[in-house]
């Protein structure tokens, strides 16, 4: 198994590593790993939805010797004498700094397009003129848009739905652009639905996982968006850094300039989601085995079926999923529990 191969293949021959977004849910993942593999990592983050505590976090779960292998420089991707400081140096760039959410996106347009478009226009020029070895970049499910066609094969994409949508099918282009006029090598990854530690339960943009446990924690309603028979590609965030590394260190030339899904190839609907969020709580809190949903109207900008073809990754990565929905569920349960009593205490 490649993953296998990588993981005692990196800790011999040490690299610097740039992640975006750092301070982020899925780079703050990334740092983790790559830090507890002997990797020397810079993180780059401007704290617009990253956080400070996630640092903190990081320091106290790698250790003071790891920490010293971190370099952290805050500042944004949207000005490209940051992005030139940050890529100084780098084998490997893991690019994740973006804004997400399909709302936020239809609220702020501008915005989204600021940071996932001029600013992945600007990494790319920092990167290429950096030499860098691989460049790796957070694209997202979003791009199939209304393409009804299920699992969702990487070639088959309808139109987009969302101002959020557009910006990554837009990295998408660019980065195939740079291909073809400057031979840069880049890998995109569409994430399906991740979650995992460190991902933000607060706010409107939440995702449903941490959203809807905090609701069940705090005893507030569970708002299920449509009839609850939508249904999404849930992929724990240890899958994702998985296929990170193996596609910045791809030495197979037909793995380059592509975009991957990135999921579990499963189908949950919300409703069973829920069924099962409401199952693994109960173990910890008992009087939830009861709670039901609230139902409202479907969210502009939804896709109805979201479910990937990971065969492209399987067999050009080498990727292969760690955990499944329940395991990840399992494993990101306690931070859950943690980061919930945590915030209750602040
Ligand atoms: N979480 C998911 O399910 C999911 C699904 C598909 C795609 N993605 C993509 O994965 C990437 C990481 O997402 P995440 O879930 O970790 O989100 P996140 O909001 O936790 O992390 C994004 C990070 O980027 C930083 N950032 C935003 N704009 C920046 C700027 N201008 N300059 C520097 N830093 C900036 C933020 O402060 C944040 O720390 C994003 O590109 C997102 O679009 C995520």
């Amino acid at each position: 198994m490649r993953w296998t191969q990588l993981k005692t293949l990196l800790p011999q021959q040490p690299r610097r590593w740039l992640v975006t977004g750092a301070a982020g849910f899925i780079g703050s993942n990334l740092v983790e790993t790559l830090l507890g593999l002997g990797q020397s990592v810079v993180g780059f983050d401007d704290f617009s939805t990253g956080k400070r505590k996630n640092l903190e976090q990081l320091r106290q779960v790698v250790g003071a010797e790891a920490w010293k292998r971190f370099l952290f420089l805050e500042g944004s991707i949207t000005s490209l004498g940051d992005c030139h400081r940050a890529c100084g140096g780098v084998d490997y760039v893991l690019h994740q700094a973006a804004l997400g959410s399909v709302p936020r996106s239809i609220e702020n347009p501008l915005a989204t397009h600021e940071a996932n478009v001029s600013g992945f226009m600007n990494m790319l020029l920092a990167a290429r003129d950096a030499k860098v070895q691989g460049f790796v970049y957070a694209s997202s499910s979003a791009v199939y848009g209304d393409h009804p066609a299920l699992p969702k094969v990487e070639g088959n994409i309808g139109e987009s739905l969302s101002p959020y949508a557009a910006s990554k099918y837009m990295d998408e282009l660019y980065a195939q652009v740079f291909a073809r006029c400057y031979g840069f090598r880049s890998t995109g990854l569409r994430y399906f639905n991740v979650f995992g530690p460190r991902q933000d339960p607060e706010g409107a943009y939440a995702a449903v996982i941490p959203k809807w446990i905090a609701a069940l924690l705090q005893g507030e309603p569970v708002h299920i968006n449509g009839d609850g028979e939508t249904s999404r590609d849930f992929c724990f965030v240890v899958n994702v850094v998985q296929a990170n590394l193996l596609a910045a260190t791809a030495t197979d030339p037909q793995a380059w300039n592509r975009a991957y899904n990135v999921a579990l190839g499963g189908r949950t609907t919300l409703n069973q989601l829920f069924d099962q969020l409401r199952t693994l709580l109960s173990v910890e809190r008992p009087e939830l085995a009861s709670v039901k949903p609230c139902y409202r109207d479907f969210r502009a900008g939804d896709v109805r079926h979201s479910q990937a073809d990971i065969s492209a990754a399987q067999t050009l990565l080498g990727y292969a999923a760690t955990h499944t929905l329940e395991q990840g569920l399992r494993v990101a349960l306690p931070w859950y529990l943690q980061d919930w009593a945590a915030s209750r205490r602040a």
